[in-house]
C-alpha cells in the first residue's frame, strides 16, 4: 500500500494498492482508488513501489489504444474465409464485445490477437506491440480464457494456477500471493484443494478466469466467457469482469453470441457477421437508432405492400425485415399498435404474431444482417 497520495484530478486523499495497475501507458502506473469516479484519467507513476510522480495522464491514457487491428484477414482454405477485413480500435480500460453468431469469426479473431494464429493479411497490435513481430512480448502482457475449456481436471484448482504461474516463470512467493488473491477474487478458496473434476461449470469458468489473471495481464481476452452457464453464474462472472476493468484498469475483449451479455457488460460492441464487423458503437447508440419501442410481426400475405405502407406512417422510425420477421421501430409502441394492425388489414396481410418490446441488440442484429441472432 502506498498511502497519503493526493489524486491530482479529484483531489481526494487516496491509498493505492500496488497491485492496481493502471491502463497501459508505459512504465508502472497505478490508478487512483476513486477511479472510475475521477474518470480513470489519473495515473500515478511509481518505481519500486515509491511514488515518483502523481500526474494527470488523461490524454496519454485515452489516446492509447490497447488493441488495434487493420484489415485483418484469415483464410483457412480456398472455401473458408473466416475473418474478412476486421478493423478494431479498442481504448485502454474499456470492455469491448464482439457479438455474433456461431461461425462469424470471433474465435479466429481472438486467436490472431493473442498471437496463436497468424493472419493471412492485415496487421494487429496489442498494447502497441505487433502481434506477429512481437508475439512473445505480447504474450507476456495479456491473459486469455478460451471458449473450449482446457483445464486439466485431474489437478486441484490451486495446482492449475500454480502450474500456470510456473510456466510463465513466476517465483514461488509471487505465485503464492497471486493465487490467494485470485482464489478470493473468484470465490474459490474453499474448493481450491479439490480436483477440478468435482467443480461445477460455473466454478470451472471462474478458475479459468483466475488462470487468465495469474500473470497480471493488461489486456484480457475472453472467448465466450459465460457459454453454457445458468443466469446466476453468468451474472456473477459479469460482476467479476466489470470489477476487473474498474478496479484494476484492465482492458477486456470478449466474444459472445449472447445479446444480453454484450448489452450489460460492454462499453462498446462490434457486431460481427461472416468475418466482418457490420456495425459498432456503444450498446445505447446501437439500440437508440432502432426507435424507442420495437414491434415485431410475423404473418402471411402481401408483406411488401404492408412494409411500404408502414414505412410511410409518420411515427415509424425504422423498418427492417429478415427471417420472416418484420421489425418496426416506433416512438411509442402500445399507442400505435391499432394503427399498424389496421394497415395490415387494409393490405390483406394477416398477422400471426405480434409483440411490443423495448428494442435490443437483437433488433440491431436483424437490421444489419437480415437474420436473427439465436442462442444455440
Ligand atoms: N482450424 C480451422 N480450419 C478450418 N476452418 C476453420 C477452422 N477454425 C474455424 N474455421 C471456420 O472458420 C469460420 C469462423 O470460425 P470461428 O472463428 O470459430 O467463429 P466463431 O468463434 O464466431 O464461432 C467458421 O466457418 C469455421 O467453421
Ligand atoms: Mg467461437
Amino acid at each position: 500500500m502506498i498511502e497519503d497520495i493526493r489524486c491530482p484530478i479529484c483531489g481526494s486523499k487516496t491509498t493505492i494498492p500496488t497491485s492496481k495497475k493502471g491502463p497501459n501507458i508505459g512504465g508502472q502506473f497505478h490508478v487512483c482508488t476513486r477511479y472510475p469516479e475521477c474518470k480513470g484519467k489519473v495515473a500515478v507513476e511509481s518505481q519500486n513501489g515509491n511514488i515518483v510522480q502523481a500526474a494527470d495522464f488523461s490524454e496519454r491514457t485515452y489516446t492509447s489504444m490497447a488493441i488495434q487491428a487493420s484489415g485483418l484477414v484469415k483464410r483457412y482454405s480456398e472455401e473458408v474465409l473466416a475473418v474478412d477485413g476486421v478493423d478494431l480500435n479498442i481504448e485502454a480500460n474499456t470492455v469491448y464485445a464482439l457479438l455474433g453468431p456461431n461461425g462469424a469469426g470471433k474465435t479466429t479473431t481472438i486467436l490472431i490477437l493473442t498471437t496463436l494464429l497468424q493472419p493471412t493479411s492485415g496487421s494487429a497490435s496489442v498494447v502497441g506491440l505487433d502481434v506477429v513481430r512481437k508475439a512473445s512480448d505480447v504474450r507476456r502482457r495479456i491473459g486469455v480464457t478460451f471458449q473450449e475449456m482446457i483445464l486439466d481436471v485431474e489437478l486441484t484448482g490451486r495446482q492449475v494456477l500454480d502450474y500456470h504461474g510456473r510456466f510463465y516463470g513466476m517465483k514461488k512467493a509471487q505465485r503464492k500471493a497471486k493465487i490467494s488473491e485470485l482464489l478470493a477474487l473468484v470465490e474459490l478458496e474453499e474448493a481450491a484443494n479439490r480436483r477440478v473434476s468435482t467443480y461445477s461449470g460455473g466454478m470451472k469458468r471462474r478458475l479459468e478466469l483466475a488462470r487468465g489473471l495469474m500473470t497480471e495481464p493488461e489486456v484480457l481476452f475472453l472467448d465466450e466467457p459465460t457459454l453454457g452457464l445458468d443466469p446466476q453464474n453468468r451474472a456473477s462472472i459479469w460482476d467479476y469482469l466489470r470489477n476487473l476493468k474498474e478496479q484494476r484498469g484492465l482492458t477486456l475483449l470478449l466474444t459472445t453470441h449472447y445479446m444480453d451479455e454484450a448489452e450489460h457488460l460492454a462499453d462498446r460492441v462490434g457486431i460481427i457477421d461472416q468475418g466482418h464487423i457490420v456495425v459498432e458503437g456503444t450498446p445505447r447508440e446501437l439500440i437508440e437508432q432502432m426507435g424507442s419501442d420495437s414491434i415485431r410481426i410475423a404473418g402471411q400475405g402481401d408483406g411488401e405492400k404492408f412494409i411500404e405502407e408502414v414505412r410511410s406512417l409518420s411515427f415509424v422510425q425504422t423498418v427492417t425485415t429478415g427471417d420472416d420477421l418484420i421489425q418496426i421501430g416506433i416512438d411509442s409502441g402500445n399507442k400505435r399498435l391499432p394503427e399498424i394492425v389496421s394497415v395490415a388489414n387494409n393490405c390483406g396481410f394477416v398477422i400471426e404474431d405480434i409483440s411490443v418490446t423495448k428494442p435490443s441488440l437483437s433488433d440491431v442484429f436483424l437490421k444489419y444482417t437480415g437474420r436473427q441472432l439465436r442462442d444455440k
